[in-house]
């Protein structure tokens, strides 16, 4: 890969900033944006000079291929702040590597590892106030890449730009969820794209993911092709415990490798807990749900973090899976966060300081 890069990132500030510190806690998930964001364009076969710029509206043509083919694929990540003021991430070397993989699938260049982490910390740094610090707060942190240049000719395009833009968050899930269990849509195919964080994955569930809404429900758990095995959730991965074993479905070309999920598959399994990645029948866990072994179900992922799943639907018959004590979705949650936010040592390594 080749990177015509022989000066830092080019810097313009604003000259006065929008953060209005007294409304920033509990924003509404990915609704408004800081005052900057990271850009880098490539084109001519090089990614051209990095530019963090005021947040701003993208001058793009109507043939800007990623409006036609849909190449675009993105990353969610976290910045938290803990009581000192240091700026934190967790495990930011998965989404750099994962939106690599991601973009290979879908023809398009790897972003260099080292502009990844360069535009991230000097983006964090610049925009670090509007970190917000209230409980299940924090800075989401969008890097996407599409293409944009243009022609509409159905090949790969040309140019691509790669941006980091940035949302003070609140909570995604402000109480559990109750699922619907895909019969007939489906997320993934064998040899598709299910597993490359693709825009195109997350457009596709709307439409069924507004049925399961109509219903009362607010995410589809989706199937394998035979829809008799579970996968994953909309905005994250999912686990169930069957007594006390902890299962999820393995990661595979269907699966999105969720950063979450396989940092709790770590925290349970040094917790002495038995977990299982394996295929897992629908008809395991409704047998399990009826039958009370099926002690929890949560999903998990960034932006949800852990959210317990209160109930399923399958073949419109609805299971309830009735609330524990001890449970382990909120084991791994306050472990998990308290990594996150600096509150608890990191003894697996996953955090790394920004500021
Ligand atoms: C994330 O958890 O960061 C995601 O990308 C899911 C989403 C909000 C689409």
């Amino acid at each position: 890969m080749k990177t015509d890069i022989t000066t830092q990132i080019k810097i313009e500030k604003v000259t006065e900033s929008k953060l209005d510190k007294a409304t920033l806690s509990n924003r509404k998930f990915g609704s408004t944006f800081t005052d900057h964001m990271f850009i880098c364009t490539y084109k001519n076969g090089a990614w051209q000079m990095p530019k963090i710029t005021p947040y701003q509206a993208l001058q793009l043509e109507p043939s800007a291929r990623v409006f036609h083919y849909g190449q675009a694929v993105f990353e969610g990540m976290k910045a938290y702040k803990d009581t000192d003021g240091h700026v934190w991430l967790f495990r930011p070397d998965e989404n750099q590597k994962r939106i690599n993989r991601s973009a290979k699938r879908l023809a398009m260049p790897e972003f260099p590892e080292e502009l990844f982490f360069e535009g991230l910390k000097t983006l964090l740094t610049i925009d670090a106030d509007w970190i917000p610090t209230a409980d299940g707060n924090s800075l989401y942190v969008r890097p996407f890449m599409i293409a944009s240049g243009n022609g509409i000719f159905a090949a790969p395009s040309e140019e691509y730009t790669f941006m980091i833009i940035c949302s003070p968050s609140g909570k995604y899930y402000t109480k559990d969820v109750g699922v619907v269990i895909a019969e007939y849509y489906s997320r993934a195919a064998n040899g598709g794209v299910g597993a490359a964080k693709a825009a195109g994955n997350y457009g596709a569930q709307f439409y069924p993911t507004q049925l399961a809404i109509e219903k009362g429900y607010q995410q589809v758990v989706w199937t394998d092709s035979t829809h008799e095995y579970l996968e994953e959730a909309g905005t994250m991965n999912v686990f169930f415990r069957i007594n006390d074993t902890l299962l999820t479905a393995p990661t595979s070309e269907r699966i999105l490798d969720g950063v979450t999920r396989k940092s709790i598959i770590t925290i349970a399994k040094n917790q002495g807990i038995k977990v299982e990645e394996r295929r897992i029948k629908i008809s395991e866990i409704k047998e399990a749900a009826t039958n009370g072994t099926l002690k929890e179900m949560f999903g998990a992922g960034t932006a949800a973090v852990i959210v317990p799943i209160s109930h399923f639907s399958h073949q419109n018959v609805d299971y309830e899976i009735p609330k524990i004590k001890n449970r382990y979705s909120e084991l791994f949650k306050k472990q998990l966060t308290d990594i996150q936010y600096n509150r608890a040592e990191d003894k697996f390594g996953w955090r790394y300081k920004v500021l």
